[in-house]
């Protein structure tokens, strides 16, 4: 038997033992980056609400558009609707002669609460909740609509 083949590098049981710590070490490592790498990409950040305050008293129309949502004054109080279409996200219009809210891209109507009537959309629009502030005297204030 010759002196090389009695060296560390060529022993097979040593070489198999390096390979297999190599493999769980890498095995170790790929865990390792993975769990904060998954982390990391499945991090949110949740929106803080938005608050937008409407003053009172509203329009004798009885509602009162703004860019993200219509305010109407119903028996039960005032509701907030959103006015992004649930069907591809077109602005949808108030038609105060009809009573309706509808969307110019595919014609999807709602009710003014928000109810969906007919069209390609098949959910009703969102509701946001309002809360009515009043001065001393009880007169109402404003309204403030959290998005
Ligand atoms: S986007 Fe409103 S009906 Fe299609």
């Amino acid at each position: 038997m010759s002196c090389a083949n009695r060296s560390p590098a060529n022993d097979p049981q040593r070489r198999q033992t390096l390979i297999s710590w190599l493999r769980w070490g890498s095995l170790l490592l790929a865990g390792s980056l993975a769990w904060p790498l998954t982390r990391f990409l499945a991090f949110r950040v949740m929106p803080k609400p938005r608050h937008v305050l409407v003053p009172a008293p509203l329009p004798l129309s009885g509602y009162h558009a703004e860019r993200d949502f219509f305010l109407f004054l119903t028996a039960k109080g005032p509701i907030a609707v959103s006015r992004t279409c649930t069907h591809l996200g077109c602005r949808v219009n108030y038609l105060a002669d009809r009573k309706i809210i509808e969307c110019p891209c595919h014609q999807s109507r709602f009710t003014p609460t928000g109810q969906r009537i007919s069209g390609p959309a098949k959910r009703n629009l969102p509701v946001y909740p309002v809360e009515t502030r009043t001065d001393a005297s009880g007169k109402v204030r404003d309204y403030v609509v959290t998005l």
